[in-house]
């Protein structure tokens, strides 16, 4: 049921610090402060000596994956690759014992993702799912499962599956933590602690949500549209594209930022929306001379920005767009700043006048190649 919303893709937007509540409570031991995870004991003895971990997912959970491995290289060291299902299961990949792979979907029933997961087993490597419905096909074929308790996704663009399995990989990554040894530091401790507080900084965030209508306004009529992020937040400008793509159906491309001088710049213009995520720090001053070379081209710059980022940069003053997200650990940003990648999208279909929650074309779960 929608109940007062407008859309089931509104209503799951909006879902969003429930469905990362309900994903972390239950793996959450808060007496002894570590991550359980029920049914995935089976990855105790696999982390103590895995060499690598595979991610495998199509789609916007393939986003998810691509977020997985900067958490688990940043916090654990452990070399990662991630892996479109559709490419990965017909190259005849390296694969061994050690190498630990892990599926994420929501479905569960997505053909390749299953496909990806099938020759992992083959060749003997450990097998793990990241699924929202509980006893898919994904689910049963692997080793373990992180289910995560984002609910019913109906919306064919997936938004609240999204944010649940970034939670689920956050909590990987801090069960890998305790069984390596390596979850006392103070960095862990942040992580954690900044996970807790995640649903109420998104809370935070969807209240902000008519500052995206806005931009929507502003935006609908493009034909194309340009998404740039670094570290992190590449795979969020990833996300954001593809979001708006699917159900305004204009076409949107993300790119890493440090890419821009490499062929996008081109095409830069004043009809062209250029949507920046910029966090503060380093990575987020090499995101300001990507966005100085948007404006002097006459490019429309949308920036969604962290508090400190936007204050850093003295932009916010001089830019007409800027939404702004709350500090929390960089590697949990993403969970911040796709939310309003999703609004934007949503409102710009709205104001298209699109089928949201069933964009032509599209299936909820591709269950054939
Ligand atoms: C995008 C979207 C798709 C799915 C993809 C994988 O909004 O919904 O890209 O993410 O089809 O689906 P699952 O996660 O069910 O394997």
């Amino acid at each position: 049921e929608k109940g007062n919303y407008r859309h089931f893709m509104q209503k799951e937007i909006f879902e969003q610090p429930r469905a990362v509540s309900d994903t972390i409570k239950p793996y959450m031991n808060f007496e002894t402060g570590k991550v359980v995870l029920p049914y995935a004991t089976f990855l105790e003895e696999v982390f103590k000596d895995v060499s690598r971990i595979v991610f495998t997912a199509c789609g916007t959970s393939y986003h998810a994956a691509l977020v997985g491995k900067y958490m688990f290289e940043s916090m654990l060291r452990i070399p990662c690759n991630v892996e479109l299902a559709s490419e990965f299961r017909y190259r005849d990949p390296i694969l061994d014992g050690k190498t630990l792979v892990v599926g994420i979907s929501q479905s569960g029933e997505t053909a390749d993702t299953k496909g990806a997961i099938s020759l992992a087993r083959d060749a003997g490597c450990p097998t793990c799912s990241i699924v929202n419905v509980v006893g898919s096909s994904l689910a049963r074929m692997t080793d373990a499962v992180i289910y995560t308790h984002a609910g019913p996704e109906i919306g064919v663009a997936s938004t609240k599956a999204f944010t649940a399995q970034l939670a689920a990989l956050a909590l990987m990554v801090l069960y890998a933590s305790c069984v390596r040894n390596a979850g006392e530091t103070d960095l862990h401790l942040r992580f954690k602690e900044d996970l807790l507080r995640m649903p109420g900084l998104m809370e935070e965030i969807l209240g902000s949500h008519e500052i995206l209508q806005d931009w929507a306004m502003d935006i609908h009529h493009a034909l194309s549209a340009l998404y740039l992020g670094r570290h992190v937040l590449f795979p969020i400008a990833l996300e954001g594209a593809l979001k708006l793509k699917e159900i305004s159906y204009i076409h949107a491309e993300g790119y890493a930022a440090g890419e821009m001088k490499h062929g996008p710049i081109a095409l830069v213009d004043e009809n062209l929306p250029v949507v920046c995520l910029m966090q503060h720090g380093v990575i987020g001053e090499k995101i300001r001379s990507n966005l100085q070379e948007v404006e002097a081209r006459g490019g429309r710059v949308f920036l969604v920005a962290d508090e400190l980022a936007a204050q850093e940069a003295g932009l916010e003053s001089k830019l007409s767009y800027i939404f702004k997200v709350p500090i929390c650990h960089d590697l949990l940003s993403p969970l911040l700043f796709v939310l309003p990648m999703q609004l934007l999208a949503y409102y710009v279909a709205v104001e298209r006048g699109t089928d949201v929650d069933q964009p032509r074309n599209l299936a909820k779960s591709v269950t054939v190649e």
